[in-house]
């Protein structure tokens, strides 16, 4: 007779922890992301600005599968500027993506092809749907880690190159002490 098998991976659903053998988590730190700020800031390059757990049980641009993630962007600022992701257009424009807050305080900022930004609040809780053809960036504009799931589909990919050269129209820093969003100037 057939048995009951045991679940290959596992969300904690309060943390957002993943684990299980096909579970990868991947730390950004200062040093590799420095330059999506708007300048620079003598912070030691290994601080740890966010890191990504991902759970892929299809192969990366299977049709039809999806991925699994949970994303921790760490508290910090570099020169008053929110530590932020890299942000991406999915390499298939017209693949779509779903957010949710797990803990701590954000803002996601979405963008259309055409350049048109919106800054949503990110809070425990709250589920987003980004749009196919929309960039995306979490920010944390809090004093703890911004933890976010994530599903997306797996021949969805990554564009990361649009944003390093263009990057988003806006930026999140504070000012007298409150996250303010602020015009980019490069
Ligand atoms: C996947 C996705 C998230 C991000 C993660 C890190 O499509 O949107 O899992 O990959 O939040 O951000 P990036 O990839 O922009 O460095
Ligand atoms: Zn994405």
């Amino acid at each position: 007779m057939m048995g009951f098998e045991a679940p290959v991976a596992a969300v904690a659903l309060l943390s957002g922890t993943l684990s299980g053998d096909l579970v990868e988590t991947a730390v950004k730190t200062y040093a590799d992301v420095a330059a999506i700020f708007a300048e620079t800031e003598a912070l030691p390059p290994e601080t740890p600005v966010y890191e990504v757990q991902s759970y892929c049980p299809a192969p990366e641009g299977t049709e039809g599968g999806l991925f699994f993630g949970t994303s921790r962007i760490f508290p910090g600022k570099v020169n008053g500027e929110y530590f932020m992701t890299k942000g991406h257009f999915h390499g298939k424009r017209d693949r779509a993506e779903f957010y949710w807050g797990v803990s701590g305080q954000g803002l996601l900022l979405l963008m259309d092809a055409k350049r048109r930004c919106r800054a949503v609040s990110v809070v425990p809780g709250g589920l987003y749907y980004i749009p196919g053809e929309t960039a995306h960036r979490l920010v944390n504009t809090g004093d703890e880690p911004l933890v976010v799931g994530a599903c997306w589909p797996s021949d969805a990919g990554h564009d990361y190159d649009t944003i390093l050269e263009q990057g988003f129209p806006v930026r999140i820093r504070e000012i007298e002490g409150k996250p303010a969003i602020v015009e980019s100037e490069g």
